[in-house]
């Protein structure tokens, strides 16, 4: 099955990731100082790309830093190559590959792995989500006082109109504590392994979320746009819980908007 094929190139790629830290020969802005793209990130989609074009030919490719090609498939592929990658120029170990795979436009499996901790998140779709094997499940947190949230700041945080800084404050105030990881597959996965209760972000993208979102529903979780409206990967802002709490967090986001 797909998800064999997508856990082999998710380790593969993230291996690479591993081996080039501390050894990034150029570093690129993406129109600002704060967004970043490096070699190891392009090496990284390559392979993935052409792992996909040997073994799916014709399949649709949407990549971060390429782009989308045109299918010829109802198969679409959505990678991004590093999750991370400010995280990574630092050598913080804080990054991972994401790669999902969607089928006539729904997310039908997803894998994201985490080369620090030889970690693998996996899911296909009504089948439930996995660690390395072993199922997951979300939290049964049920006030914001007992839950362990994390978000992330958009790279555009200076002029976004999200009320980013707002929120983040607000929910410090409200919730046991807060953290930033800079890595929103991982946050986002985080929550499907119970590590977190919920975590809530603007202007994400597909490949950042695609495979996560993808786990944590299947892990029981919930995730929903900031007015609760269902969630699609194609919409920038999220908040994601394990269910229970997710009324409270989007009481926070509303009370700030
Ligand atoms: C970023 C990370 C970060 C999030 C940013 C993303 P990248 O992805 O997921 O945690 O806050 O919004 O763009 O650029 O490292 O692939
Ligand atoms: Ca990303
Ligand atoms: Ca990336």
């Amino acid at each position: 099955m797909m998800l064999e094929q997508m856990t082999e190139i998710a380790k593969q790629a993230g291996k690479f990731l591993k081996e080039n830290e501390g050894n990034i020969s150029r570093i690129d802005e993406k129109g600002s100082f704060t967004n970043l793209v490096t070699d190891i990130d392009k090496g990284s989609e390559k392979m993935i790309k052409d792992f996909i074009e040997k073994n799916f030919p014709g399949h649709g490719i949407l990549a971060e830093e390429s782009g989308a090609s045109s299918p010829l498939s109802e198969y679409r592929w959505i990678i991004d190559p590093l999750d991370g990658t400010t995280n990574f120029t630092h050598s913080f170990p804080v990054y991972c590959v994401s790669i999902a795979l969607e089928l006539r436009g729904e997310v039908i499996a997803g894998v994201v792995y985490d080369p620090n901790f030889g970690e693998l998140f996996s899911a296909e779709k009504g089948s439930g989500a996995y660690l390395n094997g072993k199922r997951l499940r979300v939290t049964s947190a049920a006030t914001l006082e007992k839950a362990l949230l994390a978000t992330g700041f958009p790279y555009d945080v200076r002029h976004n109109p999200f009320n980013c800084i707002q929120h983040f404050e607000a929910f410090l105030l409200k919730a046991q504590a807060v953290r930033r990881l800079g890595s929103a597959a991982l946050d986002i996965c985080y929550v499907a392994s119970g590590r977190l209760d919920g975590f809530w972000e603007v202007n994400l993208h597909p490949w950042d979320t695609a495979a996560a979102t993808l786990i944590t529903a299947e892990a029981g979780g919930k995730v929903t746009g900031f007015n609760g409206e269902k969630y699609s990967i194609y919409q920038r802002d999220i908040v994601l819980s394990n269910g229970v709490l997710h009324d409270q967090m989007l009481e926070v986001i509303k009370q700030n908007l």
